[in-house]
């Protein structure tokens, strides 16, 4: 995939990994939306994989692909069991999770603390390399601690060139692994978007993706001027509507902005209902469908009325999908968004 992307020339959009948000329903809803974005599963820890019930960690809908599966571990043995489990799910990358600031994470010593070990790194993702039949990645941080990016990185980057990381997915910033809660890590070190540029100028053969901060595909057009891919996390999440421009912008057609205009909502609420209809047969609840929908309609008139709807009664005893349709009805579809919508966590 990152291979022919880099070949051809070709873009690539992602949606992050984000734990409790980006499960099958999220992404269900996501492809909706966009027919090419990369989506990211939540980080699922190896040793989960291993001991844990599989088709809970790792079965998703066929209609998803392309979706790439986050692995947190840092021990190889475990790693390459946990990749050679992945591969009857049909996964079409795996990703290491260089990136986590979580106190649990760390106890594990996997996560952003292996950006101090990145001949560790190197060594997992050979280990991985050798079992995988589709592209590993890895998803990294700029640095962490006192460590000076501009030395770091460069060096990181070589070691999982060397290991055969078929790309490289970095979040522009540090991660302060004392003192800060996971939610200030993704806010309050400084983004350094220059240092990221210039280690895809600089790797002109190996797909660099950018992440951190970016909120609209105004912004990503931006970096998709420079890097062969960018990666949006809470603005994807907030704002799904943004979503509907991913597949104009990186076909090249479009250089950003929405296209909620073009979406055929009537058609996506159908969908949405009969899929939460299935997932309320298979035992799930529809509050598990309807959760990562209220971010849909950022500007629309009515939006507030959709998610009220939608947070209030989605979630009481027998509800149906009727609640989507009333949530629906709420909206003024027609009009479209009036204001520039705004993401924030
Ligand atoms: C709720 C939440 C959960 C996250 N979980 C993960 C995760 O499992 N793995 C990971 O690599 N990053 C995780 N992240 C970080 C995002 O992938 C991303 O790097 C970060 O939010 C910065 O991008 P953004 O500014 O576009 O949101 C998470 C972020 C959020 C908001």
């Amino acid at each position: 995939m990152y291979a022919d992307a880099l070949k051809r020339g070709e873009k690539i959009f992602a949606v992050a990994p984000m734990i409790d948000w980006t499960d099958s329903r999220c992404r269900y809803l996501h492809r909706q939306m966009s027919k090419r974005a990369l989506l990211y599963t939540e980080m699922v820890v190896a040793d989960a994989i291993i001991h844990g019930n599989r088709d809970r960690l790792l079965g998703y809908s066929a209609e998803e692909h392309p979706v790439a599966l986050q692995l947190g571990g840092s021990d190889p043995a475990k790693l390459v069991e946990a990749v050679r489990i992945a591969a009857d799910y049909g996964y079409d990358e795996i990703n290491l999770n260089v990136g986590c600031p979580s106190d649990r994470v760390q106890s594990g010593t996997f996560g952003a603390c292996l950006m101090r070990d990145a001949g560790h790194v190197a060594s997992l993702i050979e280990a991985m390399k050798a079992v995988a039949t589709v592209p590993v990645t890895v998803k990294c941080r700029i640095g962490i601690d006192d460590q000076e990016p501009e030395t770091v990185l460069p060096d990181f980057l070589a070691r999982m060139i060397g290991a055969g990381a078929d790309a490289i997915w970095i979040h522009a910033r540090k991660a302060w692994l004392q003192g800060l809660s996971p939610k200030e890590n993704r806010d309050i070190p400084p983004l350094d978007y220059d240092l990221v540029h210039r280690m895809k100028r600089e790797n002109p053969d190996v797909f660099l993706g950018i992440n951190g901060g970016i909120i609209d595909l105004e912004q990503a057009a931006d970096h998709l001027a420079v890097m062969d891919g960018v990666m949006l996390g809470r603005a994807a999440y907030h704002n799904t509507g943004l979503l509907a421009g991913v597949d104009a912008m990186i076909g090249g057609s479009s250089p950003g902005g929405t296209n909620t205009t073009d979406v055929d909502w009537l058609a996506l609420r159908d969908t949405m209902m009969a899929y939460a209809d299935d997932v309320m047969a298979s035992g799930g609840r529809l509050n598990h469908v309807t959760r990562h929908m209220v971010g849909l309609f950022q500007g629309f008139a009515g939006a507030r009325r959709f998610r009220q709807i939608l947070s209030s009664d989605a979630t009481k005893p027998g509800a149906t999908t009727a609640v989507i349709e009333a949530a629906f009805a709420a909206v003024d579809l027609e009009a479209g968004p009036k204001r520039q919508a705004v993401a924030a966590e």
